[in-house]
């Protein structure tokens, strides 16, 4: 008798909507999070030979309404895949708007070495040509790759593979949406075949100071089994600071700084113009702001390149923060989770050159 083949990998597929989940209604109308993931995945019958999948559908929603909340049970979800040992790694549906804010979450709060992968598209599951099938398959590769094991969370689009950190959407329609264009890609995959390049380069998911806060020590997170038939409540991480961004322009006054101040922010971060500047009355205004104790990240609208500290603003006097390389979408994310162990600039500042 011929030996029995090996069992594929099994892989949990967690499914938040976006547009790889989209249907058009009228003309090149269409609604994002339309389909179920089991429609999904019954529309790529070629899943079957990479892995068992079992699917949850964690949320339905356009990336454009993802929240915290969501965050926070997607995290305990993950959380409670990766700790179960039947379970080779995870793939998330969502869609492409915000999809590098929730992995760069999960890419802090995540503890574990599993792969985690999320996915999206830019065409809707309806359109000719849809891309999602083919992300789809390519993101379950990844999942099962023994090489994608201790490199963070990744996302997979285009047949690109890219780390959370670097990651982000470039491109309102096109599929080539996705870059990484300081640090590069993580790697490339071709029709389910990974390939691997440099490893990550800033601390992340169990090396990364916040994942243990996603499951308390000591009540620890119960697993989910691998068939998906027991399922048990996983512990959810704690809730998150109001943070605030907002985007600087020529002439800005101090008008929105000091609103969100009273709407109680506890930390703001700049888009700043250029090197993460800001024109004096939005300055004074920050600096106020700081010497109240909220927390201000200066980051760069301009899509590339270092926020250094002390260049034309002195952070050193004004208690500031710079956000060094992160986009001022993924400074708030880690400024939210700075936010929930100190109030401290100096603190947080080593927060943004660690990870
Ligand atoms: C969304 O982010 O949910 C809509 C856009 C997309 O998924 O490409």
């Amino acid at each position: 008798m011929p030996p029995a083949a090996a069992p594929l990998p099994c892989v949990r597929l967690l499914a938040t909507g976006g547009t790889i989940a989209g249907a058009h209604t009228t003309g090149r109308g269409y609604r994002a999070a339309a389909l179920s993931i089991e429609a999904l995945v019954a529309a790529v019958p070629q899943l079957a030979t990479l892995a068992r999948i079992n699917v949850e559908q964690v949320a339905k929603l356009g990336s454009q309404d993802m929240t915290e909340a969501v965050w926070r049970k997607l995290a305990a979800r993950v959380q409670a895949a990766v700790d179960d040992p039947a379970l080779t790694g995870v793939v998330i549906t969502h869609g492409t708007d915000t999809m590098e804010e929730t992995a760069y979450f999960l890419n802090l709060v995540v503890r574990s070495d599993k792969p985690v992968v999320l996915v999206g598209a830019m065409r809707p599951a309806t359109a000719m040509s849809a891309d999602g099938p083919m992300n789809l398959f390519n993101a379950i590769a990844v999942a099962t790759a023994t090489a994608a094991r201790g490199r963070g969370v990744l996302v997979v689009a285009n047949d690109e593979i890219h780390f959370a950190r670097e990651v982000a959407k470039t491109n309102t329609t096109q599929l080539g949406t996705f870059a990484s264009g300081q640090r590069g890609l993580a790697g490339l995959v071709n029709s389910g075949r990974p390939h691997f390049y440099a490893p990550p380069v800033r601390r992340h998911t169990a090396a990364s100071e916040f994942s243990s806060a996603s499951a308390p020590s000591g009540t620890g997170v119960p697993p989910v089994v691998g068939t998906g038939l027991t399922r048990r409540k996983p512990a959810l991480f704690p809730r998150l600071p109001r943070v605030d961004l907002i985007f600087a322009h020529a002439g800005m006054d101090r008008a929105l700084i000091d609103a969100a101040v009273t709407a109680g922010a506890r930390g703001l971060v700049i888009a700043g113009v250029g090197d993460g500047n800001l024109g004096a009355p939005a300055l004074a205004a920050c600096a106020a702001a700081a010497k109240k104790g909220v927390a201000i990240v200066r980051a760069s609208r301009t899509g590339g390149g270092v926020v250094e500290r002390n260049i034309e603003i002195d952070d050193d006097r004004l208690g500031f923060i710079a956000a060094d390389e992160l986009n001022p979408q993924k400074a708030r994310v880690l400024l939210m989770l700075g936010l929930t162990r100190t109030r401290d600039p100096r603190t947080l500042q080593d927060m943004f050159f660690t990870y």
